[in-house]
């Protein structure tokens, strides 16, 4: 299977990985044939890329880090925790009285857990790519996923894996207090918008406090995940030593599934360069550390990936390199002149004689 980008999907192509919807359902199934329509409904749901089933790269796998069914379980919990706190804030006292909601919550972190634990080698983040409806919940799936995955690497026992979970999963739960036209609206907030936006922290942390079954630690990841090292995040400004290790766990992998998210003003990244930019602000804005666990458990250059050397050479990346993530192996399926190579074959960039190879462009998201 092969990933490319939506804008060169042309009709006829078979789906190679099934497209979820935000509820976890499937919405599109692997080994459909795309017809124009679909294509352009995918456009339209701003899916940036799809892997599609082709004869060169049949051999490529892409594996999900969590199977469909933990996945819709865990779509359906985040969706139904949500929806109690927006429909009936007069609810919102009872939620987690209701003792089948927070057992929900707990049973599916362990499915997550177990399956995150499980998978051994740098996590496909462009696999989990779910068709949004609404942005937030599948946004709340990917950051528990990223952010399990890490404290799982970072060697968090049990119980606090929990909580974490639990913190990243709810921790825009706040949004569902904010007016529907200002979460949902195209381009930039204006500064009152912004503001009434920056709230949805504090109203997390009190919404989750009162919640006997949630852990504290789960309210203040709420609370905190916009704070920053240098004191420049709200809502409180606070600075490095204040701000509990677990918030800066869920504010990075935030800040990464935004930025690998497509955005009305701007593309979605692929994730090197969302992680290139994260490091930018490694040590003054994020924990140095928890940025460079997040590299180490990622693959910045997903299975499938097209890329083009600086050869001119292109082909697709079919592995990464463990402890090099910046070099993977890829087959050469193009050569300099743009001539299609008949025997496609592959280059190591992490080893010795090909050091001077280096990626100039995906092509992906485009
Ligand atoms: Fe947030």
């Amino acid at each position: 299977m092969r990933l490319i980008s939506i804008n060169s999907c042309q009709p006829g192509v078979k789906l190679a990985r099934s497209i979820y919807a935000s509820n976890g359902n499937t919405l599109i199934g692997a080994g459909v044939m795309l017809s124009q329509r679909m294509i352009d409904r995918l456009v339209d749901m701003q899916i940036n890329s799809i892997y599609i089933e082709d004869k060169r790269t049949e051999d490529i796998v892409v594996e999900d880090v969590i199977s469909p069914e933990t996945r819709r379980e865990a779509m359906s919990v985040i969706y139904s925790t949500f929806e109690t706190f927006r429909e009936d804030p007069s609810r919102r006292k009872q939620m987690f009285a209701n003792p089948q909601m927070g057992r929900q919550v707990r049973q599916v972190m362990h499915s997550l857990m177990d399956e995150i634990k499980d998978h051994r080698s740098a996590m496909n983040l462009l696999g989990t790519v779910c068709g949004v409806d609404h942005y937030v919940f599948a946004h709340s799936f990917n950051v528990t996923l990223y952010t399990l995955a890490i404290a799982v690497k970072m060697g968090f026992g049990e119980r606090e894996l929990i909580e974490i979970g639990i913190g990243a999963m709810l921790h825009d739960v706040g949004k569902m207090a904010i007016p529907y036209d200002i979460l949902t609206k195209p381009g930039r907030l204006t500064d009152s918008e912004y503001e009434i936006m920056q709230t949805h922290t504090s109203v997390g942390f009190e919404l989750l406090r009162k919640q006997d079954d949630i852990p504290l630690l789960a309210a203040h990841c709420a609370y905190q995940h916009h704070e920053r090292l240098d004191g420049s995040g709200y809502p409180r400004h606070l600075k490095e030593p204040a701000i509990h290790q677990y918030a800066k766990l869920v504010g990075v992998c935030d800040v990464f599934d935004a930025l690998t998210s497509n955005r009305v003003y701007r593309r979605a990244m692929l994730p090197h360069e969302a992680i290139e930019l994260l490091f930018t602000g490694a040590g003054v804005q994020f924990d140095k550390e928890v940025v460079e666990q997040f590299r180490n458990t990622i693959a910045l250059y997903p299975l499938g990936l097209s890329i083009q050397l600086n050869t001119g050479e292109k082909g697709v990346v079919v592995d990464n390199n463990v402890g090099v993530p910046s070099r993977p192996i890829v087959r050469i399926l193009t050569d300099s002149d743009g001539q299609t190579v008949e025997t496609p074959y592959e280059l190591d960039l992490a080893s010795k004689c090909n050091l001077n190879l280096i990626i100039t462009d995906c092509e992906a998201l485009g």
